[in-house]
């Protein structure tokens, strides 16, 4: 058992943890991302999208894979905490190779400032444009990535949503081959002006855990408003992509997802989703 060298304890499982590995492996899916990112940008443009820009890409997992998905794609990332880029630069870029590391640009600054190279094809995963709690910022930061895409251009959002994302719960998830739990927590939900906090915390096999691993401070937004403010921002077309759900082999009284997404204008409410968001240049 591993020992902290000043105390001669012996060092619980979560503190022996790295944070930013425990969250790769429970949050993100940069494979299916991917898949969509390609698959869309392709039917809508006829080609394929070379070079993307990751928004609050924090560790940059989703832009290395990215690059290494084609030898002639190339990523921006950008965010603002440099010990976070600085993480993924050592971890996820470094370790991918010097082909990789050379076609994997990280930005240390705000996805509000004025984007240098035009992208393909722009992304904002795992929510983080809900850090923009006023609907001028918002518009301000889609103005803003529009800016940084070429013509024809896309950009890619995901949202999270459901009858339960305003209630306060914590939902626990035990991470396939791996020995966490992950704790989603909705802390607070305010229904006057839609601010919302919520908390990851990680458990172990030995009981330690990581309280508030990260933090998020967000406004929830629906649907309609993101759409009306890409259009205000000046994105010529807006399509959501609905996840298709299936009975459950497993459980009839379930229904799962099939990683599939289909470009819809009508979708029935479920208890909690996450899809895409789409606008054109
Ligand atoms: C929820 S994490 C997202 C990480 C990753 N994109 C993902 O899909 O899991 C949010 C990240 O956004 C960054 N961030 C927050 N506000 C930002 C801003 N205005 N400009 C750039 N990065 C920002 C934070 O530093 C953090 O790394």
């Amino acid at each position: 058992m591993p020992k902290n060298e000043n105390t001669m304890k012996t060092l619980t499982m979560a503190e022996q943890a790295d944070r930013h590995v425990l969250y790769e492996k429970a949050v993100q899916s940069p494979e299916s991302d991917i898949e969509f990112f390609t698959e869309t940008y392709e039917k809508l443009r006829g080609k394929k999208a070379l070079i993307m820009r990751e928004d609050f890409c924090g560790t940059a997992l989703l832009s290395v894979e990215w690059c290494k998905t084609d030898p002639e794609r190339r990523a921006i990332g950008v965010d603002l905490d440099k010990p976070t880029l600085d993480w993924g630069r050592k971890n996820n870029i470094q370790v991918a190779g010097s082909d990789i590391e050379q076609r994997v640009q990280l930005v240390h600054g705000n996805v509000l400032d004025d984007p240098k190279d035009k992208a393909d094809l722009t992304c904002a995963m795992n929510f983080s444009y809900c850090c923009f709690k006023t609907r001028e910022q918002l518009r301000s930061y889609f103005e803003n990535v529009r800016r940084g895409l070429k013509d024809d251009g896309i950009f890619v959002l995901d949202i999270l949503g459901g009858t339960e994302t305003m209630d306060i719960l914590e939902e626990e998830r035990d991470v396939d081959d791996e020995d966490f739990v992950y704790i989603w927590d909705q802390d607070k939900f305010d229904p006057i002006t839609h601010d919302m906090i919520c908390y990851i915390h990680f458990e172990f096999p030995d009981k330690s855990r990581i309280e508030r691993a990260f933090t998020y401070e967000w406004r929830l937004w629906m649907i309609p408003e993101l759409r009306e403010l890409l259009e205000e921002a000046g994105f010529s077309k807006v399509r959501v992509y609905w996840e298709e759900f299936v009975d459950d082999e497993d459980d009839e009284d379930e229904m799962e997802g099939t990683g599939v997404y289909h470009d819809v204008t009508e979708a029935e409410q479920q208890e909690s989703w996450v899809n895409y968001i789409v606008a054109e240049r």
